[in-house]
Formats: structure tokens, C-alpha cells, sequence
């Protein structure tokens, strides 16, 4: 897929989840290019059937984004149980089990995946692999980050602090934190890394989500169109 390419599976993807949204929904808004191409076709469905939806942001990004584009928001003190979440992801294996947070938005979009009652990923359909492999973003606060640096050789990854790319020093995250970049040759147990990684001290999340596999479908893009996998 070049890139022109890539970016119609994407734009794709995120018109095909905005047919999901019914009228009087409360959706959580994940972050990231994908999900822009939902909040757009979101917030056209908004107008032109005039339905009433409220979104919740997982990021800053979403937040002015979605106010931008006209979509009401609130919180998760006003809506602690969403109808749908929708969010793109940075690989899917086959069991629909996720590495996200290259955005650094991963808490926040696991705080809403966990409490939506479907999740609906969308990404371009490169992104749907055998295993998932490479690097998983950990959040961390800033207190721990040596000690969180020094674990995680231990459970076979590298670690390296995300640096900003037009700001020297450190990513901060919408949390006032850290992340960690750990890159793993292999994940040949997704569930039980992420318990590893969240069980270190000082770790707030890390970008794998393994537990909401039953609730999540992929809205796989590619520049035709789009397939949907999982349960619907
Ligand atoms: C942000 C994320 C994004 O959802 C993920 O990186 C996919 O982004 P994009 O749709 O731009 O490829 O996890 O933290």
C-alpha cells in the first residue's frame, strides 16, 4: 500500500464506523488520523439526520478536533458507560487483540475501551497481522522512569523515552507523564505482557489491550473499501 493508498483505506475505515453510531448515543473518541476520518463522517451524519450524539475524547487532539467539527463532548463523570468507542490501533492480531499509543493517548483510550460497550477499531488493513511484534508504548510517571527503564530488559524488551519531535526533551502526555518505547523481537504472550508491564511500579498503562477482545470488531480499510472482522 503506498501512502496515497493507505490514506483512502483510512478514510475508509473511519466512513464505514460512522455507520455504527445511532441516534441518541453516547461514543467514545479515540485519537489519531483514522479516527479523524470517523469524527468527520460523524459529524456530517450529525447534521444532515440531525441525531443527537454526545462524544467522549480519549486526547487533547480529539477534544479540539471534535469541537472543531461541531460534535458535542463531555466526560466520563456525565457518561461513565458509552454505547460504542471507536479508535484506531497500531496492529490487531487475530484475536483482535491490540498494540496502540503511538499518539500517547493509550490510558485515556483504554480508560474508554473498558468502559464502552462495543469498541470498534479502525485501521487500514496492513495493520491486521499473524502476531503482534515490535513496540508497545508504556505510560509511566516521570518518578519511576529509571526504575521502569532498568524492568523491562527483564521481560525481553528495549526500552527508549519517547522524545518529542518540535520539542526537545521528553514526550509529555495529556497525564503529565512519560512514555517508554519498548520494542519486543516477539510477543508470543500478549496478555500476560501486559500484566507484566502494568504490574511494574510506576507504570500507569501500556499500549497492549488484550481484555476487550469479546466487545471489539476491525474495520480493516483498504483503498476499495472495507471488511469487518469480529463479531458484529
Ligand atoms: C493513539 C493511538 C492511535 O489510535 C493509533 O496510533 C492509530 O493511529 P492512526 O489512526 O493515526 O494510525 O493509539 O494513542
Amino acid at each position: 500500500m503506498n501512502a496515497a493508498e493507505r490514506e483512502k483505506a483510512k478514510r475508509n475505515a473511519g466512513m464505514k464506523a460512522a455507520e455504527f453510531v445511532r441516534d441518541g448515543m453516547i461514543i467514545g473518541l479515540g485519537t489519531g488520523s483514522t479516527t479523524y476520518h470517523f469524527m468527520v463522517r460523524l459529524a456530517e451524519r450529525i447534521k444532515a439526520e440531525e441525531i443527537s450524539v454526545t462524544g467522549i475524547p480519549t486526547s487533547l487532539q480529539t477534544a479540539i478536533r471534535a469541537r472543531e467539527l461541531g460534535i458535542p463532548l463531555a466526560t466520563l463523570d456525565d457518561h461513565p458507560d458509552p454505547d460504542l468507542a471507536v479508535d484506531g490501533a497500531d496492529q490487531a492480531d487475530r484475536d483482535l487483540r491490540l498494540i496502540k499509543g503511538r499518539g500517547a493517548a493509550l490510558t485515556r483510550e483504554k480508560v474508554v475501551a473498558a468502559a464502552a460497550a462495543r469498541l470498534v477499531i479502525v485501521a487500514d488493513e496492513e495493520k491486521y497481522t499473524e502476531r503482534l511484534a515490535g513496540t508497545v508504548p508504556v505510560e509511566v510517571i516521570p518518578f519511576a522512569a529509571r526504575p521502569v527503564m532498568l524492568a523491562v530488559p527483564e521481560l525481553g524488551g528495549e526500552p527508549a523515552i519517547r522524545e518529542g519531535k518540535a520539542k526537545d526533551g521528553p514526550v509529555i502526555t495529556d497525564n503529565g507523564n512519560y512514555i517508554i518505547d519498548c520494542t519486543f523481537p516477539t510477543i508470543p504472550d500478549p496478555a500476560g505482557l501486559e500484566e507484566e508491564l502494568t504490574l511494574i511500579p510506576g507504570v500507569l498503562e501500556c499500549g497492549l489491550f488484550c481484555r476487550y477482545t469479546q466487545k471489539t470488531i476491525l474495520v480493516a480499510g483498504n483503498a476499495a473499501g472495507t471488511r469487518i472482522i469480529g463479531k458484529n
